[in-house]
């Protein structure tokens, strides 16, 4: 006889970190978790959806998958699924509702929007970099995305894209307390970028009030909760060195955030960078793969120059169990398209292709968008009309 489980509180509690992007609520207070067991370290867990038809599975069933096999001692996640009946749909609904109207200071950000925490565990690898053209990338494939620059005090996101205007703010509607923060936007094809960033703050009484007493994590906090994001399909957050304080607050305030970690092709690097793998488990954030930055620069007569060492991605990658989605080579076009303000995503050459590899991975693959469109129109109309009707 195998060793079933009674239902399992770990995976219940990474299960909470699963949001139905519909109703704007984790699965678990939803009520659309049936069971949730381990048997033979096979993770089994029945999910009953609103509607079995809905395209919003792939999303839901891809975020059960990767917070559940980031708990220790399970090596499968067996996903079973059922249909909510009529009254529990209902009972759903009335719990989106009330959530809707309770949860206390809802960030900004779109429950549907995919937020990727691009993280390292020191700085000078390429954090910056990677999140300016990956965002360049995703807005050139048609995509709206927002980069949170949560560098505070080392701020390079703004230099980075050309960008030197200032943050607006609008004045506060009638019911709100105080105004929104608006991002700087860049179009870019048929994509655009918003960014916000403390190298934008200008310094009107209105926004110094708005910015009084920052310190890092509340910075963060403030960027998520006061500022108009609108539609966005990716948010970037570029972190700041160093991990702690930010990254748990973010894990808090965003739970449906995921990790990328970036790593150079040295040994050190790769340490420092496994301790940024740990602290995501700790806080539940899946890593949703690693980038080796600054890899051997390859001459056009096909001489490879590893300045930095070699393999140190893909040994990474193996230990902390997750893919490594491309390494981009050391190359004098992603520093100075930094310098000046044009990402080399967008310019070609073989960094650019590699940053235009690993977006489209992304989408494809690791963490597409969330496509409410595709969801079938009359499940999404009766959920507007019940979310309207109180
Ligand atoms: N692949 C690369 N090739 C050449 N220079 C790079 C590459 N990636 C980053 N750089 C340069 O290295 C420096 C540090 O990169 P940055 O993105 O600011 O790192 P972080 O945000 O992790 O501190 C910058 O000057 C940047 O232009
Ligand atoms: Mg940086």
């Amino acid at each position: 006889m195998s060793e079933r489980s009674a239902n399992d509180e770990r995976i219940i509690a990474v299960l909470r970190d699963v949001m139905d992007p519909e109703l704007h609520d984790n699965i678990v207070d939803l009520g659309m978790v049936r069971s949730a067991y381990l048997e033979d370290r096979t993770a089994h867990v029945m999910i009953a959806l609103t509607t079995a038809g809905c395209p919003l599975r792939a999303t839901i069933k891809r975020d059960c998958e990767s917070r559940v096999s980031s708990l220790s001692g399970i090596d499968n996640v067996q996903l079973h699924w059922d249909e909510l009946t009529p009254e529990e749909r209902s009972r759903a609904m009335e719990r989106a509702r009330s959530h809707a109207r309770t949860s206390a200071a809802p960030t900004q950000i779109p429950a549907r929007t995919r937020v990727i925490s691009v993280a390292s565990g020191k700085g000078g690898v390429g954090k910056s970099s990677v999140t300016v053209n990956l965002a360049s990338a995703f807005a050139s494939q048609g995509f709206i995305v927002g980069i949170l620059d949560a560098d505070i005090w080392g701020f390079s996101v703004p230099r980075m894209l050309g960008v030197d205007s200032r943050l607006g703010a609008r004045p506060a509607n009638s019911g709100e307390e105080k105004g929104k923060i608006i991002p700087v936007e860049r179009r870019e094809g048929n994509g655009l970028i918003k960014l916000v960033s403390t190298g934008l703050m200008v310094d009107t009484e209105e926004t110094a009030l708005m910015w009084r007493g920052l310190m890092l994590a509340k910075a963060l906090e403030q960027f998520l909760h006061d500022v108009d994001w609108g539609e966005l399909d990716y948010l970037l957050i570029d972190m700041p060195p160093g991990t702690g304080d930010v990254q748990m607050a973010l894990a808090r305030l965003l739970p449906q955030a995921q990790m990328l970690v970036i790593t150079t092709p040295a040994l050190n690097a790769q340490k420092v960078a496994v301790r940024v793998a740990d602290m995501a488990r700790r806080s539940h954030m899946p890593v949703l793969g690693v980038i080796e930055n600054m890899s051997a620069f390859v001459t056009p007569d096909g001489k490879s120059w590893a300045l930095f060492g070699e393999g140190g991605g893909q040994r990474l990658a193996e230990e902390i169990n997750v893919p490594l989605l491309g390494s981009i080579p050391l190359e004098p076009a992603v520093s100075s398209g930094g310098d000046n303000g044009r990402p080399v995503a967008l310019d070609g050459g073989p960094a650019g292709e590699a940053f235009q590899n690993i977006a489209s991975q992304i989408v494809n693959e690791i963490f597409p968008p969330v496509n409410m469109e595709e969801c079938s129109a009359s499940s999404m109309a009766e959920v507007s009309v019940t979310l309207r009707s109180d």
